[in-house]
């Protein structure tokens, strides 16, 4: 690789092309090798606005429960990049009538590198969680600050020109952004089969906006990068194989749009890859240490928030965590740091806030009380309301003392799905034969397997007390499993029953003590799900 990566340079250099910013790059990812990116891909690469996602946590707090999940954004965007590339190539090689450009390529691969300019400190933790608490007027998920930081990354950096010398215009950058962000949700119009309402591309290119994030049943490259990539940081197997899936993705119409359709053959597959999402979330993602860090973490940087007025704003005004959503040149500064920042800081005004996170850094967590499964049919009030049920469900008298106080408990309502709600996003997806490679089916469930899921939406309300002393514990174990009964919910279990073995958890590849006689209960406890505290 060196040899031939020398031998470039010379052969660049006597044909002048050794301008630094019109090299194409070659990155050794951990999860896909050696990728190489087109010097347009590299200059949108090596900018300040890009350069942030080094320090944003792709797993947000799992980092302090899986001590191998400390990847951040920056690489998941290389490979999103890479992967739609990838599967935008192969389309263009496998079907010429399609009549891919090496434009459309281009910006598709624009973004997928872009899709996740807009996270905040920690990911989901910001743009679910603190956003709503501190800026209820903020409608918008992270996807439209994406849109928002390119547009800014593009400015900033004077990349309009050099976009152009690529022969990428407005309709191209409009057909990034729809991309990112997909059709504005406020608009009257709905996209059916009459009506087109993307501008960047017209209806014969459909089958592009299903590559980044796919609006129609969840499959695309931005999963598939996260699945490889936290499955090998986190140690968990997962038997989804996005190599395969590609080699089989065909277009075909289907009334009206050209839709990514997959091989017949190839449904059980995509039932594992919804399988390995699952599992993913029941391990990982709602792990209930994890949630709960995240809770505190929420709750510091909203307390943070009012006296924390340090990010630099466009006219040298200094803006808060909350302000900054409006001004990009803040925004730009706001990565997880700042909860370093919280914790160095001597302002009184901060105290509050970095008790919390130094509670985090020694793990004077918040006490889980339990879990419930609450019947499916049932209507859940807003965690506010369930706190202030559970605090109720036991009477003074009958705890010989004064009830809980419903500040003191956290309740998370944890949603399970396949993506969809309760709808099977494979019901989404359209198949084609051997013989018949140019129509597209559906096929139903039944077809597949007897042992597919019946459901695809479960829900667990899960309880937390702030207050780790064993009495108030026990008070709050006795009011959650009196209220769960009242409810006719079942009986709260402690511990974490939703990560209940459903796949193995991988052999871990460095580790040559850990032979195939080690079960998962072993191989478990190394990941760390056992802290003691808990
Ligand atoms: C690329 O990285 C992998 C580890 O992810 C390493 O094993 C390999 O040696 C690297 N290759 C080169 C050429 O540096």
């Amino acid at each position: 690789m060196g040899k031939k990566l020398a031998v470039l340079e010379i052969i660049n250099t006597l044909t002048g092309n050794s301008h630094q910013s019109l090299k194409a790059k070659v990155f050794n990812d951990s999860v896909h090798g050696h990728i190489e990116f087109h010097p347009l891909l590299v200059m949108i690469i090596d900018t300040p606005q890009f350069q942030r996602l080094r320090f944003i946590k792709q797993l947000g707090g799992g980092y302090f429960v899986f001590p191998g999940a400390a990847h951040n954004r920056f690489e998941h965007s290389l490979g999103v990049c890479y992967l739609a590339g990838k599967l935008v190539r192969s389309l263009q090689r496998n079907q010429p009538e399609l009549e891919i450009t090496d434009k459309d390529i281009l910006c598709v691969q624009i973004a997928g590198l872009c899709h996740d300019l807009g996270h905040g400190p920690f990911s989901h933790l910001f743009d679910l969680f603190f956003i709503p608490k501190v800026r209820p007027d903020f409608k918008h998920k992270h996807e439209h600050l994406s849109v928002l930081m390119f547009d800014h990354l593009i400015e900033e950096n004077h990349l309009e020109a050099k976009l152009k010398e690529n022969g990428l215009d407005g309709e191209d950058l409009l057909f990034i952004r729809e991309q990112i962000e997909g059709l504005p949700k406020d608009s009257s119009q709905k996209q059916n089969d009459d009506v087109w309402l993307y501008k960047g591309r017209g209806r014969e290119k459909s089958f592009l906006y299903e590559i980044v994030a796919n609006k129609r049943n969840g499959i695309d490259v931005d999963k598939w990068d996260y699945f490889a990539r936290d499955c090998l940081n986190l140690g968990i197997a997962s038997s989804f194989d996005h190599k395969r899936y590609m080699k089989f993705a065909r277009v075909i119409e289907v009334d009206g749009d050209k839709q990514i359709c997959s091989r017949d053959k190839e449904i059980g597959n995509l039932y594992d890859m919804f399988h390995t999402r699952n599992n993913l979330h029941r391990r990982a993602y709602q792990h209930k240490v994890n949630k709960i860090i995240e809770t505190m973490m929420v709750e510091a940087l909203i307390k943070a928030d009012p006296h924390l007025r340090i990010f630099p704003g466009a006219n040298g005004r200094k803006l808060t965590m909350s302000e900054s959503l409006d001004d990009m040149h803040a925004y730009t500064h706001l990565t997880d740091s700042v909860l370093e920042h919280i914790l160095f800081s001597q302002e009184k005004d901060l105290k509050e806030s970095k008790d919390i996170i130094q509670k985090i850094f020694t793990r004077k967590l918040y006490k889980c009380v339990g879990q419930t499964q609450p019947t499916a049919d049932t209507e859940l009030e807003k965690p506010l309301e369930i706190s202030k049920a559970i605090c109720l469900a036991v009477s003074e008298e009958e705890l010989k003392g004064p009830q809980l106080d419903s500040d003191d408990l956290v309740v998370h309502v944890v949603k399970m799905d396949y993506g969809m709600g309760n709808q099977n996003p494979v019901d989404y997806v359209r198949f084609y034969s051997k013989e018949n490679s140019n129509t597209a089916i559906k096929i139903g469930k039944g077809e597949v397997s007897q042992m597919l899921p019946e459901n695809f939406l479960e829900r667990y309300i899960r309880v937390y007390c702030k207050n780790r002393d064993a009495e108030n514990v026990a008070k709050a174990e006795r009011c959650f499993a009196e209220w769960c009964d009242k409810k006719k919910f079942s009986k709260p279990k402690p511990g974490n029953f939703l990560d209940t073995a459903m796949t193995l958890v991988k052999k871990r590849p460095r580790d040559g003590t850990c032979g195939p006689s080690e079960g998962p209960k072993k191989s478990k406890k190394i990941l760390g799900n056992t802290y003691k505290g808990m």
